[in-house]
């Protein structure tokens, strides 16, 4: 397949979302984190602009340096979060027991009709909290990114990077992707086999099934929340009971 010449030109209402730079903290303190297994992956919707917006809130100046290409203010922040085109693109979170969005993807689609002649194209930027880094998130929602790629008909998956983001390359080599350095930048293409049966399927299921564990945690924490409560009233009363009869 042809490799686009250059990046894939985002509108100007989208932000330079998905620049990004090193990765020298993941995974690096202390004992290894274990490896999930399989973590479900739920599709974002304008409902949680907040959410989006609090867990890039909550990244260091270092990481948003990493993730936009720049040190983004809160503002920045704030306003990408804010002009997210959840009909064009689409974004992808993994929640926590707390319902905390601990890592998430965008999957920026070039706007259409797409260049004439050059494989349809996508951008990926992805972010993990980190105290969730070296877990192996960021490389399940780049797999997840790649499903959705090839389900909407996308052949090429473009990620910007700095050559020193080992983990973001790292991840970008596994699935095979061409890296291309240029001093502090590199550039990854991978090339998308077309979208099957499997790959429909797979997202369905993957879709269904991060629905029944958003659901589930969501559950839990309600009763937790209950439980809570509960004890507190029972500690009152216990308080006040033991009040009456002194
Ligand atoms: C890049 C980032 C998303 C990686 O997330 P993560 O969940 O920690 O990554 P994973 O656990 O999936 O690791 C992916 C691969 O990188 C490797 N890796 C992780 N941290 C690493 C590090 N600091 N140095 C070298 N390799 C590293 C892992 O070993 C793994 O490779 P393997 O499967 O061959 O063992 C995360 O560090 C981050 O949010 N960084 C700030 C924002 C950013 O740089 N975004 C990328 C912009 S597009």
């Amino acid at each position: 397949m042809d490799q686009p010449t250059e990046p894939l030109a985002l509108p100007q209402a989208t932000p330079p979302l998905l620049l990004s730079g090193s990765t020298t903290d993941a995974a690096v303190s202390g004992a290894p984190k274990p490896r999930l297994t399989w973590v479900p992956v739920r599709s974002l919707t304008s409902r949680h602009r907040d959410r989006i917006a609090a867990h890039l809130l909550a990244l260091d100046e270092h990481d948003r340096y990493l993730r936009f290409g720049f040190t983004a203010s809160d503002e920045q922040i704030n306003h990408y979060a804010d002009t997210i085109d959840f009909d064009r693109d689409e974004v992808f979170g993994i929640f926590n027991r707390r319902l905390e969005l601990i890592a998430m993807a965008h999957l920026a689609y070039a706007p259409a009709p797409q260049v004439s002649g050059k494989p349809a194209m996508a951008e990926f930027g992805v972010s993990v909290l980190h105290k969730a880094r070296g877990r192996g998130m960021g490389a399940r929602l780049f797999d997840h990114a790649v499903l959705h790629a090839r389900n909407r008909h996308i052949q090429t998956l473009f990620i910007h990077a700095l050559s020193e983001n080992s983990a973001m390359l790292k991840i970008a080599r596994n699935a095979g992707a061409k890296v291309e350095r240029e001093g502090s930048e590199a550039e990854a293409w991978l090339a998308l086999p077309p979208d099957d049966f499997a790959s429909q399927m797979g997202a369905m299921v993957e879709e269904q099934a991060a629905e029944w564990d958003y659901h589930l945690k969501a559950h839990a924490k309600r009763v937790q929340q209950i439980v809570g409560s509960l004890s507190e009233v029972t500690t009152t009363l216990k308080d006040k009971i033991r009040d009456t009869t002194e």
